[in-house]
């Protein structure tokens, strides 16, 4: 999402980034008077007898507030009622309304990516509601590989966000998650995610989606009727974005808005879409957002394939689908589509399946794109059915009385606040601890001096697309209740250029008892519309670190602040270094929630969501190569750990705790047969020449019923002497021999917490076809026979077992 429009973009660039964060904080003077009028208002509710009468009109003329009739029905007659002109003014995010039939405005763009924000038209703070809960950055969320917490608070954030429309504060269409797999530890928008893997990426999406759309009770079973699904009540709706292959925002000249992804169907399917059908088909979301870049030559937004085909086609959305902000201006500008015109623009996008312009195009060439005949009126009328839809289901036109007692005290409560606090705890991640300098203990540990630039750490810690935080409990207030604190910042800012103020941080770390460094980046260095050169702690961050490693008297404990990853094997070769902790950017409760772990208040389990390079990783190929696999030819590494082979800093998945975990596999199935149809064809794989493929090799897995799961119970054992989380993780490892695997893939996971000396059963019920899919060269999506391995756990605790597939007639 851009904050301003193209052409400012255009002539700006990353400029415009500084006046998102210099928003006018309401209560300061800066906030406007349109602002604090909304407030107290309370939210439209379309279908009021007093409004109508209001305007003059006489509601029960208008069957489309007739809550006798079907949602369907409604929508056709308000539709039916508009002229054309009219109907244009209803497919940009701007929507006008029709005063003649009672329609008010509605502003489609708010966002709650990790809170309710202030980013977009749609949601305003006040003096009323001042803040709301801020929780981590989505990357440390992601970290907590913990469903049931993503979708809590998905379900508080949806909370406050309705509290919010209810004082006329908030929209009810909120364009969160962001959902694009993070492909390089270069991109900019890294934070916003939920990592590498599609999986993780796709459960994230599920969870974060029904905690914000589900009204609790409504949820839809297996047997719900599709009636039932395109008119379920939604709390909010979400969207999941940027569809698709979209994670290059502005990397040395090449910008998202002349991007050019050049995709194979391969890696489409196994990776960059495979997220977004996870969150249409598991998640039922409401909305799906294209993006700026193009695939394969056309621009996502005018992609029928993508679009209509396969969103609507395939996955069978219940939504609407809405361009990226300017987006359709990008493609006329930038990407100079076809040399179109405008007009041909909106027609192209509209036939595509667009049905919302976030921007102006739609409002201002639809009118001209009809009368010159490039688009039917009934392109229009279908896309405001899908817009209407959605608003019937959040009550836009009948209220939602479940929701109508919510007000200022549901937003930013001591519960709401806490989850905020628990998710940051749960997503941080120990990374080193060889030394036992963690946790730091209270009676010893008395007198600590904070360094570096992120000890005071406020607006860094909450990262962007942003709300203001209910409080910025920073690392020194955090670190304070446990304490006596001192801070020296050793570095003026993250770019630490020069050594000016090292001296004070050093004498200082000569003297305490410990010394805690909170070290890394910020969004000057990785932010929409800035994507990273190197994986480098800028300036002399590093050689504070040795210094401070050199000279203190107590243990030193080094804190990362960044979503991507950051090359600190220096750090980890260094013993002086006592503990090394990834904090993400955790939110307005993070400096509490890094204190409790370094404290040992928290016992940490979260787990890298992605792979962390070594520095020289990104001079080996262009950030814009899209293929996952290695390029030999090129000697292009590969990406992820489904694919680069070499040796990463820390792996996806990695992440140390206070104790120590034991497993022992408790039942594992051997082997699977699964049946083939008297009609399904055995289908080919490539298989290293060494390697005798099996008779019958692979089955399409859309011939097969999938019906079978198979189950694994291991027992998870705390052999220390603390209580801790951990994660278990479940992966298959396709058969040896089969050429252009990945090397394994991620099929499930669990968060369990295990008390010291106690053991917990984990059980996984996987399915036994999807769980070894994968995907061959020509896209098709195949079960493999032979031996697959299942994985669980990591390098420091695993257990794996082989298991057979048999294809059989
Ligand atoms: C997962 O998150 C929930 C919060 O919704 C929390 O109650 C639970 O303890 C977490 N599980 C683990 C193992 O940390
Ligand atoms: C599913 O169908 C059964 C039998 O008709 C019914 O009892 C049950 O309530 C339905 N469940 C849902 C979630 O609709
Ligand atoms: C819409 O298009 C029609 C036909 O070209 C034209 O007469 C009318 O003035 C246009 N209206 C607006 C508001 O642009
Ligand atoms: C921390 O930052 C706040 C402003 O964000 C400032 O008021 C305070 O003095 C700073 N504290 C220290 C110890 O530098
Ligand atoms: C707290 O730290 C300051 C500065 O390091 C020191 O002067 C003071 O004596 C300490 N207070 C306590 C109670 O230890
Ligand atoms: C060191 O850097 C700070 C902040 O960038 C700057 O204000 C200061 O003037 C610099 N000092 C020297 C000696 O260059
Ligand atoms: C660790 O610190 C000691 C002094 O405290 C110093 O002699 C040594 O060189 C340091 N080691 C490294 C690897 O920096
Ligand atoms: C952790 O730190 C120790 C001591 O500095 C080092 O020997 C070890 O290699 C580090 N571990 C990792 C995984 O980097
Ligand atoms: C871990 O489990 C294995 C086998 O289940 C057992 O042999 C080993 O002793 C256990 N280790 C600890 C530290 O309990």
């Amino acid at each position: 999402m851009a904050m301003a429009t193209f052409q400012l973009f255009l002539s700006l660039g990353a400029a415009i980034l500084p006046l998102l964060t210099m928003a006018a904080r309401p209560g300061t003077g800066l906030s406007s008077s349109a602002v604090t009028l909304t407030s107290g208002q309370g939210p439209t509710i379309v279908c009021d007898h007093l409004r109508f009468k209001d305007l003059g009109l006489d509601m029960k003329s208008f069957p489309f507030c007739d809550k006798s009739l079907s949602y369907g029905v409604r929508v056709k007659d308000l539709i039916d009622r508009m002229t054309l002109v009219e109907k244009v003014g209803q497919i940009g995010d701007q929507a006008t309304g029709v005063p003649r039939l009672g329609l008010p405005k509605y502003d489609w763009w708010s966002e709650a990516l990790h809170g309710v924000a202030y980013v977009g038209h749609g949601t305003h703070f006040d003096d009323i509601v001042p803040a709301a809960t801020s929780f981590p950055e989505v990357i440390l969320m992601a970290a907590s590989f913990n469903e049931s917490l993503w979708k809590a608070i998905g379900q508080v954030v949806s909370t406050e966000a309705r509290a919010m429309n209810n004082l006329g504060l908030a929209g009810l269409t909120f364009w969160s998650p962001n959902i694009n797999v993070a492909r390089d530890p270069r991109w900019g928008r890294i934070m916003e995610t939920p990592g590498e893997d599609p999986y993780t990426v796709g459960r994230y999406a599920v969870n974060y989606v029904r905690g914000l759309q589900d009204v609790e009770g409504t949820t839809p079973g297996t047997n719900t009727t599709e009636e039932d699904l395109n008119t379920r009540p939604l709390k909010v709706a979400a969207c999941c974005k940027h569809y698709a292959a979209y994670d290059v925002d502005n990397w040395q000249g090449v910008d998202r808005y002349h991007f050019d992804a050049r995709v194979t169907e391969r890696d489409m399917l196994e990776t960059f879409v495979r997220p977004f059908e996870m969150c249409v088909r598991d998640g039922d979301v409401s909305s799906v957002m294209c993006s700026y870049n193009r695939v394969n030559g056309i621009p996502t937004c005018a992609d029928p394939k993508l679009l209509s085909e396969t969103i609507r086609g395939e996955w069978n959305l219940h939504g609407y689908i809405v361009s990226d902000c300017d987006s359709l201006e990008v493609m006329h500008h930038g990407h100079k589509f076809l040399n179109d015109t405008p007009e041909d623009t909106v027609a192209q996008t509209l036939r595509a399946g667009l049905d919302l312009d976030c921007g102006l195009y739609f409002t201002k060439y639809t009118n001209s794109s009809v009368s010159q005949g490039k688009v039917r009126q009934a392109d229009i009328d279908k896309a405001l059915n899908n817009l209407y839809m959605v608003l019937m289901r959040l009550g836009f036109f009948d209220g939602s009385p479940v929701y109508a007692g919510l007000g200022k005290s549901d937003v930013c409560s001591d519960s709401n606040i806490e989850l905020a606090a628990e998710a940051a705890r749960e997503g941080i991640v120990l990374l080193n601890n060889s030394m036992g300098g963690l946790p730091l203990n209270k009676l010893k540990h008395k007198n600590v001096v904070v360094v570096g630039p992120h000890g005071n750490a406020s607006n860094a810690m909450i990262g962007n697309y942003e709300g203001y935080p209910c409080r910025n409990m920073t690392p020194l207030i955090g670190l304070s209740e446990y304490a006596n604190v001192s801070y020296e910042p050793g570095c003026a800012d993250i770019n630490c250029l020069n050594m000016t103020l090292f001296h004070r941080a050093v004498t200082a770390a000569k003297n305490a008892d410990a010394t805690i460094l909170l070290m890394g980046i910020d969004l000057s260095v990785e932010a929409e519309g800035r994507d990273r050169n190197d994986l480098l702690l800028p300036g002399y961050q590093h050689q504070l670190i040795s210094e401070i490693a050199d000279a203190a008297k107590g243990p030193v404990i080094l804190v990362i602040l960044s979503a991507g990853g950051v090359d600190i094997s220096f750090a980890m070769d260094n013993p002086n270094v006592s503990a090394v902790v990834w904090a993400g950017y955790p939110g307005g409760e993070g400096g509490r929630a890094i204190a409790d772990v370094i404290y040992g208040h928290y016992n940490p389990g979260g787990r890298l969501p992605i792979t962390w390079y070594q520095a020289d990783y990104v001079h080996q190929f262009p950030m814009t190569s899209m293929p996952l696999r290695p390029i030999d030819d090129l000697g292009y590494p590969g990406r992820t750990y489904k694919f680069f082979s070499g040796k990463p800093l820390f792996p996806f998945g990695y992440g140390l705790s206070y104790t120590s975990f034991n497993y022992t596999l408790k039942t594992a199935t051997k082997s699977l047969a699964i049946h083939l149809g008297k009609y399904v064809q055995c289908r080919q794989l490539s298989y290293a020449e060494s390697v005798k493929p099996p008779p019958c090799p692979a089955a399409l897995v859309s011939d097969l019923s999938c019906a079978k799961t198979f189950e694994i119970e291991v027992i998870v054992q705390n052999v220390g002497t603390i209580g801790g989380s951990h994660v278990v993780m479940v992966y298959t490892v396709p058969p040896s021999g089969l050429l252009g695997m990945p090397l394994k893939q991620l099929v499930g996971f669990q968060r369990v917490f295990v008390s010291a000396g106690g053991s917990e059963v984990v059980k996984f019920k996987l399915n036994g076809c999807q769980s070894f899919t994968v995907v061959e060269e020509t896209a098709y999506q195949v079960v493999p026979a032979g031996v697959s391995t299942v994985l669980i756990g990591d390098d420091k605790v695993s257990v794996s077992f082989p298991l057979e597939l048999q294809l059989h007639y």
